[in-house]
């Protein structure tokens, strides 16, 4: 796979020479496509985003986290996440059929919420098992995203275990953005709506060539400093950071043209 040029940026480039500027960019609004050659090996994403098991279960998650105060964990999230997660493998050159896996198993990384918040990926990846199974995935594959749902809570003890559970890790990681604050009064923000409504950006680039995944944010400090967003992503940050090294790469993140880690 040839190094592509980064896609503009809306507000023009920020110059930062600690990252290759080369380097592959993601962003919410880019959408991959699942390539013929991983239509031919197996179900795609889909046949899973259509069964209707996924959708009432995804919507009737991001219900009930919404209902204890979390941020949005609906189809939006599931959608950001399944497209980089896809894209983090392929900027690095994996075959077609195990970047379609990664965007599976990301679109369905939040679907234990369903249950309860608590151990949601030990849960969700015992649903995806059984609706996997029943749309034709082979058992190995199954496994392996089953895997990468259980693996993708630090909180949980999760950690990347295969390169499709690291892909899962940094793309749902990485989606911190204002667009998921449900608080409708910003009076009432916790650290988490606050430190989400303060990302105005979030994009991910990956460097096949110098073998980088960074994130890039742009947080407005008026909402919330860089401080909470330490508190709160510290651990996820790390979590991120060995993802990366799982994929051969290392973590770069570059807060508001400032390269932090
Ligand atoms: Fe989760
Ligand atoms: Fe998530």
């Amino acid at each position: 796979m040839s190094e592509a040029a980064s896609a503009p940026r809306p507000g023009g480039e920020r110059p930062d020479a600690a990252v290759d500027t080369r380097a592959k960019v993601h962003r919410t609004e880019t959408k991959t496509k699942t390539p013929a050659e991983a239509k031919r090996q197996g179900p795609t994403l889909d046949v899973v985003r259509a069964d209707h098991r996924v959708k009432t279960f995804i919507r009737s998650a991001n219900q009930q986290t919404g209902a204890i105060g979390y941020t949005e964990h609906g189809e939006r999230h599931a959608n950001t996440c399944a497209d980089g997660a896809r894209f983090i493998l392929r900027s690095l050159g994996h075959e077609a059929r195990r970047c379609e896996l990664a965007a599976i198993a990301a679109y369905l990384h939040d679907i234990g919420n369903v249950v309860t918040r608590e151990k949601h990926g030990q849960t969700g990846a015992l649903i995806a098992k059984d609706i996997l199974a029943d749309l034709g995935f082979d058992y190995e594959e199954i496994a392996t995203v089953m895997g990468a749902i259980a693996n993708h809570e630090e909180e949980e003890g999760g950690t990347a275990i295969s390169a499709i559970s690291a892909a899962v890790i940094l793309a749902d990681k990485s989606d911190v953005h204002r667009s998921r604050v449900r608080n409708p009064k910003s009076t009432a923000f916790d650290i988490h709506d606050r430190v989400n409504y303060a990302a105005t950006s979030a994009e991910i680039k990956v460097s096949r060539k110098e073998k980088q995944i960074a994130l890039y944010l742009t947080i407005d400090t008026e909402t919330a400093p860089l401080m909470e967003y330490f508190e709160i992503f510290l651990s996820r940050m790390i979590l991120c950071r060995r993802a990366a090294e799982f994929l051969h790469c290392t973590f770069a993140l570059v807060i508001n043209d400032t390269r932090l880690l």
